[in-house]
């Protein structure tokens, strides 16, 4: 399938509930995202109120920001832990039961927060804060490797995407649930952050429905009657001759390989390429400054003179989510390199645009809706491409031996470079004030530049004939290949 239009024959219901029930982590990572930054008012008073309690005195102003900081932040070092141990449960327990398993994570971390305000600990909350960042870390290499193997490969990107939009919606959900009148309010806090059981409930009900990953049955299990029969509920039909070929071709491939583990990936220079590949994919989704945006959003637009900032915060959600549906229709078509390029240089366009309305806003007043225009447009162009397509390319650019390690050390990426935006952003736009957009634009260009040098197109391709591309130009030497080059070796069933 060529054309890139939907082959909707492959659209079956097996294969949208497997797809359904595990994109609910991806929303669960989205939610825990979003969640904290609307009630950050309420939940100080808490942190407050406690510390007056235990020790008769006011919290200091600069104690009471660390600890704001701690509870926001930690969630970003849980996932750095999460994504990391990826490898560890993947191999062992398959794709399907490593997630069911997770969730036991996600009902201790809502007990944890649920309960912080009822024990009068903060403690509590900072823990809950951790394990539910550990949830989400192990869902972001769960998710995209089980719905990269079960997808057909010419759907591989748009099922991908749904990835992205499950945690979009998330942010989404959180954004509004997180309003004052909703459950923000001092009461209801500790409700909305032990929100995350319910879908945890809802996956532990679902998982047990959807099959397991073919790949993991007949690669890394030997179980080929097994892998045929969930191939024929998947794809609905009984001929999956052509699945299961390219399957055992892989298999073959990886005699020597069934299982590569982090430090092996490294050495390994028939990987290089793409490890340097997936690395950097992470980076530019992270250090586009996104999550100044979903982190700050608020602030941004108060200091920019919007008169309610946070509706605007809910709005740049919405133009997030929308245009993640727009990504999930065009991705098979345009393909991921374009996409992926569009999106950069767009959202280079928009930091100026921003940097220009926050330079001379005190001389036009106008310019706040400026400010408005260039985020959404920000958020818009990062939603085509450099949203989605980072987390589902790195199942893709790996075979099955390699891919658990390939996607534990791009995710390790991805979540210390959200660490890194989260915590260094405020203190970035202190020193650099209207100028701190520059900064992303600077670092987008560079990112445009390495995606058209470096990242070869992936759809429409088997993730057999991928990993021959890849084979194929590490053993040609040194010698330098262009994308092209790289697209046209092992690709020739393309057509
Ligand atoms: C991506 C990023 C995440 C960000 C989100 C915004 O999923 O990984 O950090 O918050 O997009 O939509």
């Amino acid at each position: 399938n060529d054309s890139g239009e939907f082959p909707s024959r492959q659209i079956t219901f097996p294969l949208m509930l497997s797809v359904g029930a595990a994109v609910i982590g991806s929303l669960q990572f989205g939610y825990n995202t979003g969640v904290i930054n609307a009630p950050q008012k309420v939940i100080e008073n808490f942190i407050n109120k406690t510390w007056y309690d235990r020790h008769q005195e006011a919290i200091t102003k600069s104690s009471l920001t660390t600890l704001w900081s701690i509870a926001v932040s930690i969630f970003s070092v849980g996932g750095m832990f999460g994504s990391f141990s990826v490898g560890l449960f993947v191999n062992r327990f398959g794709r399907k039961n490593s997630m069911l398993m997770s969730n036991v994570l996600a009902f201790i971390a809502a007990a944890l927060m649920g309960f912080s305000k009822l024990a009068g600990s903060f403690e509590m909350l900072i823990a809950g804060r951790f394990v539910v960042g550990l949830y989400s870390g192990l869902s972001t290499g769960f998710v995209p490797m089980y719905v990269g193997e079960v997808a057909p490969t010419a759907l591989r990107g748009a099922l991908g995407t749904l990835h992205q939009l499950g945690i979009v919606i998330g942010i989404l959900i959180a954004q509004v649930f997180g309003l004052t009148a909703v459950m923000g309010s001092d009461d209801l806090w500790p409700l909305l952050l032990s929100f995350t059981f319910l879908p945890a409930v809802l996956q532990c009900i679902l998982l047990p429905f959807c099959p397991k990953s073919p790949r993991f049955l007949l690669i890394n299990k030997n179980e080929e009657n097994k892998a045929k029969a969930v191939l024929k509920k998947l794809r609905g039909t009984s001929d999956v001759s052509a699945d299961m070929q390219e399957m055992k071709e892989e298999s073959r491939q990886m005699m020597r390989e069934k299982k590569v583990t982090i430090p092996e990936l490294f050495r390994s220079a028939i990987y290089r390429q793409p490890l340097v590949i997936a690395v950097v994919l992470q980076l530019s989704q992270q250090l586009s400054g996104i999550n100044a945006v979903f982190y700050y959003s608020t602030r941004i637009f108060e200091k920019a003179g919007v008169e309610q900032p946070v509706y605007a915060t809910i709005g740049a959600g919405v133009v997030n989510t929308a245009f993640t549906v727009v990504s999930l229709f065009v991705v098979e078509r345009a393909g991921r390199r374009s996409l992926h390029m569009l999106g950069l240089i767009g959202m280079a366009g928009s930091a100026i645009l921003m940097t220009i309305a926050l330079a001379l806003l005190d001389q036009l007043k106008w310019m706040s809706y400026l400010s408005i225009v260039a985020i959404f447009s920000f958020v818009a162009f990062f939603e085509i491409g450099p949203g989605p397509i980072p987390w589902f390319i790195v199942a893709e650019l790996f075979s099955q031996g390699p891919r658990p390690s390939a996607i534990a050390v791009a995710g390790f990426t991805n979540w210390t470079a959200n660490f890194i935006v989260g915590m260094g952003f405020q203190y970035v736009e202190e020193l650099c004030g209207p100028y701190v957009f520059i900064i992303f634009t600077v670092l987008l260009l560079l990112f445009f530049i390495f995606t058209y040098f470096k990242v070869p197109e992936t759809k429409g391709r088997t993730f057999d004939e991928i990993a021959t591309g890849f084979r194929q130009t590490a053993a040609a030497g040194r010698e330098k290949h262009s994308p092209e080059e790289l697209n046209s070796l092992g690709a020739d069933s393309q057509l």
